[in-house]
């Protein structure tokens, strides 16, 4: 499988700044092979956005949303249900962080935006979070990582899947997303390339109760901090399938340098 790489703009960019950036990203990866990119920009932006994706499309770029309701139209002020997007968009990252923490979601919530968005055919990319930073010896030596340590991230794995059949699980993305590495945390320093596969392997020995052998192969995505300079790392790493990238995304150079490094 070629490299997915996520760009979640999260609430930045003004209009023209997103389109400075698309049509940035779109030249720029006409010359770098075998990667799918989505380009997950904050909500208004999204149809001017597939108007430049899809003038001259390439068959490796698309839209992503950065959420959806789990409802397809009701009383839900402010609101924007996968219904309304299906048209746009391919894929829609589902629970990060930031929306567990500030808009306070619920693991039920989140299990039925997945359900939602695999109903109206979207690929969801569920962020599944680390809250503590591991030992300094951990992040370089992963053998000795305990379950205990990841007894978090574990359960919201088993939320987001539980209820969801064979077909569906396969079609379900995970983002590992350590919260004590996305750039604009406390720490905001990258896991290492070995710790982020280890802990891939653990979610997909854990997957195998969801989505039977194929488990593992199942698509785990590193997020927190990633750049150019450590792109390439995260890319050797055989349970990694590409990369959630938050504020590098947001600089064409930066996250075009990341795609390149992720296919090399
Ligand atoms: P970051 O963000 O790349 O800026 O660390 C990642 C994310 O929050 O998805």
């Amino acid at each position: 499988m070629s490299p997915l790489i996520v760009a979640n703009w999260k609430m930045n960019t003004t209009l023209s700044e997103a389109m400075i950036l698309a049509n940035g990203i779109k030249k720029g990866l006409a010359d770098i092979g075998e990667c799918e990119v989505v380009l997950c920009p904050p909500f208004p932006w999204l149809v001017p956005l597939a108007e430049v994706i899809h003038h001259h499309p390439l068959h490796h770029l698309s839209l992503g949303a950065q959420n959806i309701h789990y409802k397809e139209f009701g009383p839900y002020t402010g609101e924007v249900s996968a219904t309304m997007l299906k048209s746009v968009v391919k894929y829609v990252i589902i629970g990060h962080s930031e929306r567990r923490r500030f808009a306070r979601e619920t693991h039920e919530e989140i299990e039925a935006k997945i359900k939602q968005a695999l109903k109206q055919g979207l690929w969801p990319i569920v962020c599944i979070g680390e809250p503590r930073r591991p030992k300094s010896e951990l992040l370089e030596n992963p053998n000795e990582l305990s379950i205990a340590h990841l007894h978090q991230p574990l359960d919201e794995l088993h939320d987001a899947f539980r209820h969801l059949s064979k077909g569906e699980a396969e079609q379900v993305i995970v983002a590992y997303e350590p919260l004590w590495a996305i750039s604009t945390s406390k720490d905001g320093e990258a896991a290492t390339g070995l710790y982020a596969n280890r802990v891939a392997q653990i979610f997909q020995q854990r997957l195998v109760k969801y989505v039977g052998a194929s488990s593992s192969t199942h698509p785990v995505l590193y997020g927190g901090s990633v750049t150019p300079a450590n792109a390439r790392e995260f890319s050797h790493q055989p349970s990694i399938a590409g990369f959630l990238v938050g504020g590098a995304s947001l600089r064409i150079r930066d996250f075009l340098s990341i795609c390149r490094n992720a296919v090399s």
